[in-house]
């Protein structure tokens, strides 16, 4: 069998081949109809463990578009996982019928377990609050579109930090660009992972860490909202006390710059009031609209094999040793290796990069 491209951390890939994705993205968007056909022949399964809108849809409708059909599910109790089909097996036989597979599923590096017997290759459409990479690659397609450029931003994320896994795959990505400066924009307990913090000081990337958009909002060049992540808290009573903390609203904007735009993963539930969705600096409708674009580009891209083939596992074997984190998808799909990349006196789990300091 070929190498797979499998696309499960962007990190995996140059800048170059991200660039060949939003180029190809924004030939698409200038003429469609030359694509319609591209794909015509293929099938592309779409296993949705967790609730979506955008990602599946923009995912389902790309590959229409392209020519290609769609199998798969939006909700695993109407598949044999209701019955304990593990994911192992699932990925097995579903790669077996289609030519790419699309997977979100709650559990943190889930999706480089599926691509580890999967018969095609793998896309990651989200894993827990870990990576989300075609979000990534929309929101590039976006600032590319928008602003101009990757490079020379300053740009500030607020809200779920901790949890907003597209926060987590923007920040690797923009921190390989050149002058780009982060603020962060949380409470402490929605403080972004050190994990990623030490890729930023690893980068020589500028940031800060705030509590207050209204201070910062009129720096920015970029503001890109998130939403308070209700279902990655452990007990309720914890996100009532981080919701509704941050608020992007009409005054708030008077503050910004003219030209600086508001982006957002979407879904939104309370964090941008309505009445900002009528500001032209208002961007996140359109962000949605360019995931179909760059979903086209990166179908053609990997089904074609003009990407490298990423990383697969290449740390070492602890089979000794758990990872800490209870949503690592080590801890429900036993049969994995456990294998950790050795950081000096850190070991990092190769699935969730969850960190264990050595005794
Ligand atoms: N941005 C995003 O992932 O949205 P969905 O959860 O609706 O797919």
């Amino acid at each position: 069998m070929m190498p797979q491209s499998h696309i499960i951390d962007l990190d995996s890939y140059t800048t170059d081949e991200w660039n060949m994705i939003t180029e190809l993205a924004q030939r698409i968007m200038k003429n469609p109809s030359y694509y319609h056909s591209r794909c015509s022949g293929k099938v592309m399964a779409t296993l949705f463990y967790e609730p979506s809108t955008r990602t599946q849809m923009s995912f389902q409708t790309a590959m229409l578009r392209l020519g290609g059909t769609i199998i798969g599910f939006d909700n695993p109790s109407v598949s044999s996982v209701s019955k304990g089909e593990n994911l192992k097996d699932t990925t097995k036989i579903v790669s077996s019928y289609a030519d790419i597979l699309v997977i979100r599923n709650p559990m943190e590096g889930s999706a480089r377990a599926a691509s580890l017997t999967a018969d095609c290759p793998v896309i990651n459409a989200g894993d827990g609050g870990h990576l989300h990479p075609t979000q990534t690659l929309t929101d590039m397609l976006t600032l590319k579109c928008e602003k101009g450029r990757l490079c020379g931003l300053k740009i500030g994320l607020c809200g779920d930090l901790r949890n907003g896994r597209t926060v987590h795959s923007l920040l690797k990505a923009l921190s390989r660009y050149e002058n780009n400066e982060f603020v962060l924009i949380s409470t402490p307990q929605l403080a972004l992972p050190s994990y990623i913090k030490d890729i930023l000081n690893a980068r020589g990337c500028s940031y800060k860490e705030v509590n207050s958009l209204e201070e910062v909002i009129g720096e920015l060049d970029v503001l890109y909202m998130t939403r308070i992540q209700k279902e990655r808290f452990s007990c309720e009573a914890e996100y009532e006390k981080q919701k509704s903390i941050f608020l992007l609203d009409a005054e708030k904007m008077k503050k910004a710059r003219p030209d600086m735009i508001v982006m957002h993963p979407l879904p939104r539930v309370d964090e941008i009031t309505m009445e900002v969705d009528d500001d032209p600096r208002a961007m996140y409708f359109k962000q949605a609209k360019y995931g179909v674009f760059v979903r086209m580009a990166l179908i053609i891209c990997v089904l074609e094999n003009r990407l490298g083939t990423g990383k697969g596992l290449c740390g070492k074997l602890h089979s000794d040793v758990c990872c800490k984190n209870p949503k690592c998808i080590t801890r429900t799909e036993k049969y994995l290796p456990h294998t950790f990349i050795t950081r000096g006196d850190i070991l990092e789990c190769e699935y969730c990069d969850e960190r264990i300091l050595l005794d």
